[in-house]
């Protein structure tokens, strides 16, 4: 049984989308989120920018004694996990598009991906695609803009209207299905994409798999807070306080980082 906090680190706010899983899963975890919103986005950054800032990240959460650390980041874990997992100790969780469940579902044999150009282009997502995703047609899309209009707390303007009706325009020439989330940001878009798409393309993010892997992985190593003590859960950015606080479901305070 340990009561140390699980460590979630995002380029910003939305992976926010992935502690809302967690603390449904395991209510009794204390968490502490780290949202480097300064350094958002890093889908255009190179790999080694990537690393520098999850080692950043990384040594902020171990400094409040965390227990395991979810990569948060879709572009982070594609870039950096494997160098997380090499120099730390402690369990990592990363994020990866949900390419699996939509290539085996896909009725239309094609599916659609919104990502960032640094998940698109990762030797990672690469050898998922080739894996699970071979006998399909799969639109990929760099969502370029969309993850700083999040940022700015844009999640149903006008500017974001038509970033997302150009991006989606492609996938539905070709018939998708599915249409995989694959940044931890673009939960937040679900009601606008829900309008934007018909009804029969559906929606994959990874959030809920993420929560349930991260309850597996405390299982195993014995990590798991079994107290039922209501949990401590802090916040930390380095951008709006303000914009981050309005994303989530419980009364939190936000502190804010240099
Ligand atoms: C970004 O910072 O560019 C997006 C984060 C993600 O890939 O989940």
């Amino acid at each position: 049984m340990s009561k140390q906090p699980i460590g979630i680190f995002d380029s910003g706010i939305g992976g926010t989308s992935i502690w809302k899983e967690i603390h449904a899963l395991l209510p009794h975890e204390n968490t502490i989120y780290l949202a480097d919103s300064k350094n958002a986005p890093y889908g255009p950054k190179g790999k080694q920018a990537i690393i520098d800032l999850s080692v950043k990240n990384t040594e902020f959460l171990l400094k409040q004694n965390c227990k395991l650390i979810v990569v948060a980041c879709n572009t982070a874990t594609t870039n950096a996990i494997d160098f997380l997992r090499s120099h730390y100790k402690i369990p990592f969780i990363g994020i990866e598009p949900a390419i699996k469940p939509a290539a085996l579902q896909t009725k239309t044999k094609a599916i659609g991906i919104l990502a960032t150009k640094g998940t698109l282009t990762s030797a990672l997502f690469s050898k998922t695609s080739s894996l699970f995703a071979y006998n399909i047609k799969v639109i990929e899309q760099i969502g370029n803009g969309i993850v700083e209009l999040i940022e700015n707390g844009e999640l149903y303007s006008d500017a974001m209207k038509t970033l997302l009706k150009t991006y989606l325009k492609p996938m539905l020439d070709t018939n998708i299905d599915y249409l995989v989330l694959g940044c931890t940001h673009y939960p937040y878009l679900i009601p606008l994409l829900a309008e934007l798409l018909p009804k029969h393309v559906k929606i994959i993010d990874s959030g809920e798999a993420v929560a349930r892997q991260t309850k597996a992985i405390l299982e195993q190593h014995n990590l798991l807070n079994k107290n039922s003590a209501s949990a401590k859960i802090s916040f930390y950015t380095n951008g709006n306080p303000a914009i981050l606080k309005s994303l989530l479901t419980i009364d939190s305070t936000v502190k804010t980082l240099p």
